[in-house]
């Protein structure tokens, strides 16, 4: 297959509060806000190369939007929408801010993906966000340890594999890593990706009745030293990080969770491997094998199974699951699939 995706190009989440979300984006997180449309708020990192790569909409919950992935050239795009539609989704075509004629569909775990080939390339030329650096979009965020880009986001499905599987062969997404349970051969947590990075797109068992929910999205700093610089600067700004910093054992990035004022979950991430091989065969890591935290020190947060829109229903998390949790998963995996 020819490579049809080339990385995540945005996010769109729905918040109950928008204004209450840009804020904490703007002065908490370091992002600047680039456009207001159609009742969409428009995002960006410093280090961003297109326009936006967060998108925030009104809802009545937390939720994922879409998430958008630009394509490796225009025949790139319309050989991805024909090979979606053979595989018997249909979406639409719109035409979207900044990325031209675009294509939205659904896909079969009830996640909105958008796929687009053009994109603004986007440079502050002039004004208090220009950069003396002509590589650099725009002036690095005076807001410590501010994120460069967006890096990853991760959903939840039903069936980790079949989700993994289903991206690859439609797609081309390349399957790096799986968690399974200690004791059933349950997969938990896959990790897929379009690039060299371990991952743009993770994959947690989500045991609710409620498809297309969303566990967590990511943006990438340089360093570890400035990840921890922005915990610092986060607790200071009275904001409780969820879980880290530490480190992933799949991916081996660096870590934190926190949350933004609509509860939905944020990641900073930085470092970690990269991997060119273009005919890899994923590993099967146990939790034991500390595939979400190599220190395995840390308290269990039952918070983390939480995903979005929040149900009565749990999902797994990277780490796994609490025992209550693990046992309603592994009866829902025998009677769901
Ligand atoms: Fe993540």
């Amino acid at each position: 297959m020819i490579t049809l995706l080339s990385h995540l190009s945005y996010v769109a989440l729905v918040s109950p509060d928008v204004e209450a979300s840009v804020d904490f984006y703007v002065k908490k997180v370091g992002l600047t806000e680039v456009a207001r449309k159609d009742g969409r708020v428009y995002l960006r990192c410093w280090g961003d190369y297109y326009t936006y790569s967060l998108v925030i909409e009104h809802g009545e919950e937390p939720a994922l939007a879409t998430m958008a992935w630009r394509t490796s050239s225009a025949e790139a795009l319309e050989e991805a929408v024909s090979r979606i539609e053979a595989a018997g989704v249909t979406g639409e075509w719109f035409d979207g801010l900044d990325i031209g004629r675009a294509y939205q569909f659904v896909g079969p775990w009830g996640h909105s993906m958008t796929l687009h080939w053009d994109a603004r390339h986007f440079r502050f030329e002039e004004g208090e966000h220009a950069s003396v650096f002509p590589d650099r979009p725009q002036k690095r965020s005076k807001v410590a340890g501010a994120p460069r880009y967006l890096d990853h986001v991760t959903i939840c499905a039903s069936d980790v594999d079949a989700f993994a599987e289903w991206y690859s062969e439609v797609l081309g997404y390349r399957i790096m890593a799986r968690t399974v349970l200690e004791d059933v051969p349950l997969s938990v947590f896959s990790v897929i990706t379009t690039n060299e990075k371990s991952h743009d797109l993770g994959i947690v068992l989500d045991g609710s009745s409620r498809s297309g929910r969303v566990n967590h999205f990511a943006f990438w700093v340089d360093t570890r030293e400035e990840m921890l610089i922005a915990a610092d600067t986060l607790i200071e700004d009275g904001v409780h990080i969820e879980y880290g910093p530490t480190i992933h054992g799949i991916g081996e990035q660096s870590f934190l969770y926190y949350r933004e004022p609509s509860t939905m979950r944020i990641e900073l991430n930085t470092g970690g491997y990269r991997n060119y091989v273009p005919d890899w065969e994923p590993n099967t890591w146990k939790t034991s094998q500390g595939s979400y935290d190599i220190y395995q020190n840390g308290t269990m947060h039952a918070s983390l199974s939480e995903s979005f829109p929040l149900t009565d229903g749990p999902s797994a998390t990277e780490e796994g699951i609490t025992e209550e949790v693990r046992d309603q998963l592994v009866a829902g995996s025998s009677s769901d699939r």
